[in-house]
């Protein structure tokens, strides 16, 4: 019960993530990876985006992780399966409960999904909105600028607000009443995306939806940390720790943490 939570993703995106599971589950304690080396996983091929999934899913096992959050989308479509399959701990994604948080808000089942290439491509939104409600019409938009934007930090300003217009471009004459962050560095351009796409669009991450399921999982397992605890959050980076830090201190609002540089 006492053993951390398992997040993983291709960079600093997941945090968005692990910070909804703080908020929901106080007491859990969070071991993060984020391949920040590598990222993007979005352009990569499938099989090495699988590759690089299980590299920090091995690595977080030797840390005795009771649960395995994979909190970035790209990995989820290519790698959630074989890893619920192989692994003896539960393993859940992030899209199902974007898809989730879609249909819940959605009025006239009008949606678009902003992800990367290799989410769009791998149709794993498609599938888990269709399974939700088969009146889903579905526009899907990859945008390969965006993570690069996140993940450099320079994520405010003008600069980073015109990168966001151009990407969402395609959009300009399409009818949605409803967006999906379908990538968790998203959130943290949300402001940006909301001012393009307008107010009477609502735009979601799967971030919450996440958190509860999160909460879901670990009740049914009751494997739930009850007893009131101060969390020792550890977070690994496989590329700058200064560059992870000032990202992740300012998207948690914490000062004090514990991040180390790792090798996969
Ligand atoms: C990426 O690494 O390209 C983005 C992560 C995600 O798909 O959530």
């Amino acid at each position: 019960m006492n053993a951390p939570i398992g997040v993983i993703d291709s960079g600093v995106g997941g945090l968005t993530v692990a910070k909804q599971i703080m908020k929901k589950l106080p007491n859990e304690t969070i071991y993060y990876i984020g391949d920040t080396a590598r990222c993007p996983y979005g352009p990569r091929d499938k099989r090495e985006v699988q590759k690089f999934t299980w590299q920090m899913a091995k690595t977080l096992e030797k840390h005795n992780i009771k649960m395995l959050v994979i909190a970035c989308n790209t990995a989820t479509a290519v790698a959630l399966d074989s890893l619920q399959t192989h692994l003896s701990i539960p393993v859940i994604g992030v899209i199902n409960a974007g898809a989730r948080a879609a249909e819940k808000k959605t009025k006239r089942n009008e949606i678009v999904v902003l992800a990367t290439e290799g989410t769009i491509k791998s149709g794993a939104y498609e599938t888990a909105l269709l399974s939700l409600s088969t009146k889903a019409k579905i526009i899907p938009l990859a945008c390969p600028t965006f993570v690069p934007l996140v993940e450099s930090g320079e994520y405010e300003g003008q600069f980073a607000f015109d990168l966001v217009k151009k990407g969402l471009k395609p959009l300009a004459n399409k009818k949605f009443d409803t967006v999906i962050l379908g990538c968790t560095h998203y959130p943290i351009i949300q402001h940006h995306i909301e001012e393009v796409v307008g107010s009477d669009v609502f735009v979601l991450s799967s971030a919450e939806e996440t958190a509860k399921e999160v909460e879901a999982v670990l009740g049914y397992h009751e494997m739930l940390n009850t007893a009131s605890s101060d969390p020792q959050h550890i977070f690994f980076a496989t590329g700058s720790v200064p560059i992870f830090r000032t990202i992740a201190q300012n998207w948690l609002e914490k000062k004090d943490l514990d991040i180390r540089r790792i090798k996969l």
